[in-house]
């Protein structure tokens, strides 16, 4: 556990937890003093340097290690890609549903994932949407839709509109041995635990750095499993996606052996330099320890609401990072919160808490008075 001098040490670093209860990490992490260095770093090199996009591709290779590292991967099964979606469309242009043709996903999937795979509806796909019960889509739902005319299913590690937790390893297990491919979207929860991609099992894992990995928008990571890349031609490609970038043969496609053949075009580089910097500043705190201290306030949170009665969206066993409770005006129940200096955010009624490694039981208080103080504004439960 950290103690609290390091947790303060640690806040100190992002200038923004001095004004604000900072509850907004499920939309954006805080920005901290590392990121806006790396920023000028990049504007110091631009200004400078003889070569700088030898240096550039040198921090982008950089990074895609630091990553791959991160999630216990090899380089070579990273690609750098811009937005969760620009991760997801190459291998679903990839695939094709002459066979297999069922694309098994639940309805608390992010609309990107949805919307990807109801466009490949015109090549054959046929998208079967998982209804929840209660808040929660259970194993056995995947157990019932998953069979052998199913070839993919997207997953969502944690619900963006309701803080669910998947049951990865259950959906993996059922999807495996009907043969059907798992892509798991792990942008709600990459950044508070550690992430092993290898023991999970997936076959594809997206995730970008601008929510828990306390990154900038625009960069996003997409991870696919060894034996699965050569397989993989995808329709969606670009130069940066050749055997040899630099050899700009524009009439031969020969496209990398690597993740990299999923790429789309130059990458961006200003929020390559401030990502590695998010990741190193993050990964420095031990990721076992942020999951501990973000597990500790959501659960003392989600006491906290269930004593006062008012109806959450997510589970009360939930270890975190997002809380979402029901409201009857969730934009009036967000206004009050922003005059009380709490950031947080809204989806449809509900009103989402999201807890990183530097939030503290003063903010979990300050949430929950602020709930209390409006409760007329809430669902009780
Ligand atoms: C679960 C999930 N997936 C994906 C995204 C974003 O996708 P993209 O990077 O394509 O905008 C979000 C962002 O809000 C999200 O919460």
């Amino acid at each position: 556990m950290l103690s609290e001098e390091q947790v303060s040490g640690f806040r100190s670093r992002f200038p923004i937890l001095a004004e604000k209860t900072y509850l907004y990490n499920c939309s954006q992490g805080a920005l901290s003093d590392a990121v806006e260095a790396a920023n000028c770093e990049y504007m110091q090199s631009w200004k400078t340097s003889a070569a700088p996009w030898d240096e550039w591709i040198g921090v982008y290779e950089q990074l895609r290690a630091d990553f791959a590292q991160f999630i216990n991967a090899d380089p070579d099964e990273v690609a750098i890609v811009t937005s969760a979606s620009a991760g997801i469309n190459p291998i679903a242009s990839a695939l094709n549903f002459d066979g297999r043709n069922k694309v098994v996903m639940s309805e608390y999937e992010f609309p990107t994932m949805g919307h990807i795979w109801l466009a490949q509806q015109p090549r054959g796909a046929r998208i079967q949407f998982l209804d929840g019960v209660n808040n929660a889509v259970p194993a056995e739902c995947y157990n019932r839709a998953i069979d052998e005319q199913t070839c993919i299913v997207p997953l969502t590690q944690v619900s963006f509109i309701n803080g669910f937790r998947s049951d990865v390893a259950s959906v993996v297990r059922i999807a495996h041995e009907r043969g059907a491919l798992v892509f798991l979207d792990g942008y709600q929860d990459c950044g508070t635990r550690p992430m092993d991609v290898k023991a999970l099992g997936v076959d594809f894992f997206v995730t970008g750095t601008l929510k828990y990995l306390l990154g900038p928008a625009g960069l996003a990571f997409l991870y696919v499993r060894r034996e699965l890349i050569e397989r993989l031609t995808p329709t969606v490609t670009s130069w940066m996606g050749h055997r040899d970038v630099f050899s700009f043969n524009t009439k031969q496609l020969d496209l990398a052996p690597a993740a990299r053949r999923f790429e789309n075009g130059t990458p961006a580089i200003p929020n390559i330099y401030m990502a590695r910097a998010a990741l190193a500043l993050l990964t420095s705190v031990g990721m076992d320890r942020v999951a501990a201290r973000i597990e500790h306030l959501t659960r003392a949170f989600l006491g906290g609401v269930r004593d006062l009665r008012i109806e959450s969206k997510t589970p009360l066993s939930s270890v975190g990072p997002l809380v979402v409770v029901r409201s009857h005006d969730a934009p009036q129940m967000l206004a009050k919160l922003t005059e009380k200096r709490i950031v947080a955010s809204t989806r449809r009624d509900g009103v989402r808490f999201a807890f990183h490694v530097y939030n503290t039981m003063d903010d979990v208080h300050t949430a929950l008075s602020a709930i209390e103080e409006n409760r007329e504004l809430m669902v009780r439960s």
